[in-house]
């Protein structure tokens, strides 16, 4: 399983239900939280997968076109300047028979 997720929270916590192998990449446009320690990057590999954190933005996702299995984010829509974008960048980097998964307060 492939995803892509913001960001580290998020990420740690859907690890255990992603299946081995697989792999997460966890966006967040704030440095300090697209630099895990350590401890964050072993945590992944107990549990049967690999982390990289990467800096970007979501209305302009830096991967290529039908990327993941699984693209989510917590909480992140309701910061976005315009959600629409970012779910259509949501759905441009998820593979053709992917998911995306959108979990938000009220906008
Ligand atoms: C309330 S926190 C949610 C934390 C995250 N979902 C998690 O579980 O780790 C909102 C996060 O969204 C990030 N964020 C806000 N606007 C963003 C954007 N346009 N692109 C990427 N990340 C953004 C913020 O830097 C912040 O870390």
């Amino acid at each position: 399983m492939s995803a892509a997720a913001n960001a580290i929270h998020w990420s740690r916590l859907l690890a255990p239900f992603l299946g081995s192998p697989f792999s997460v990449h966890a966006l967040d446009r704030d440095t300090a939280w697209s630099r895990p320690d350590a401890r964050l990057y072993r945590y992944f590999e107990q549990q049967g997968g690999r982390l990289q954190a990467v800096h970007g933005h979501a209305e302009a996702l830096p991967f290529a076109d039908d990327s993941f299995d699984l693209v989510t984010c917590q909480t992140v829509l309701i910061h976005v300047r315009d959600p629409h974008v970012a779910i259509r960048e949501m759905q441009r980097v998820a593979r053709p028979a992917g998911w995306c998964c959108a979990s938000s307060p009220t906008i």
